[in-house]
């Protein structure tokens, strides 16, 4: 009787570790398979960056203030800005490029600068009358002196500049 119950319980403890074993064994086959699995998945990421790099674009396009401009050359670097050309005549080039056209050769009854004589009275009329007569021109006796010599697009300062000169030199 007892020997009978033992042996049903030993069947039925068999089964019960025969069931686990069975478990274990599947559990670990699985685990393998998904391993395998996973390395294959590596494997193919790897190869598929390697594709990724060799059909890689020569050229990259990259906004300003990206990290990977400051690595790259500076082709585009702006140029430096043009040195500022003084558009101001002065008195001693205005003189010749304007007021010696009448002045130099004594055009139009125009008081040559050799001739220091015929300037004393017109100085003796005072430097107001003289600016007034060279920015507003004006007519003489010996002729007309036109307004800035003609030239009224000119700044009463570079006008007066040049007249500055030419008193200069007839000025004892
Ligand atoms: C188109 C010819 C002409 C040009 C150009 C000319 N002048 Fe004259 N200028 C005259 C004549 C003519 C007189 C004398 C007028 C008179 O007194 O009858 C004169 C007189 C003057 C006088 C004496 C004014 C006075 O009250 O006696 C000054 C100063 C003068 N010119 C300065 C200049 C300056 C500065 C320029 C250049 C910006 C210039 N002129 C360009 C014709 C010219």
């Amino acid at each position: 009787m007892t020997e009978k119950r033992d042996q049903q319980f030993f069947d039925g403890f068999m089964l019960l570790v025969g069931i686990f074993v069975g478990i274990v064994a599947g559990i670990l086959l699985l685990g393998d398979l998904v391993g395998e699995g996973l390395g294959a998945q590596a494997e193919e990421g790897a190869a598929q960056s390697a594709i990724v790099e060799r059909i890689r674009p020569i050229g990259e396009v990259a906004l300003i203030g990206d990290p990977t401009l400051a690595a790259a050359p500076s082709g585009g670097a702006t140029a430096p800005p043009p040195a500022a050309v003084s558009s101001t005549l002065s008195g001693t080039e205005l003189y010749d490029q304007l007021c010696a056209l009448c002045h130099a050769a004594g055009v139009g009854g125009a008081p040559l600068l050799t001739d220091l004589a015929s300037w004393q009275p017109r100085i003796e009329q005072g430097a107001e009358v003289l600016r007034d007569h060279v920015i507003n021109g004006y007519q003489g006796s010996a002729g007309v002196m036109p307004a800035k010599g003609g030239r009224t697009d000119l700044s009463d300062a570079e006008v007066l500049a040049a007249m500055q000169y030419m008193l200069d030199q007839v000025s004892p």
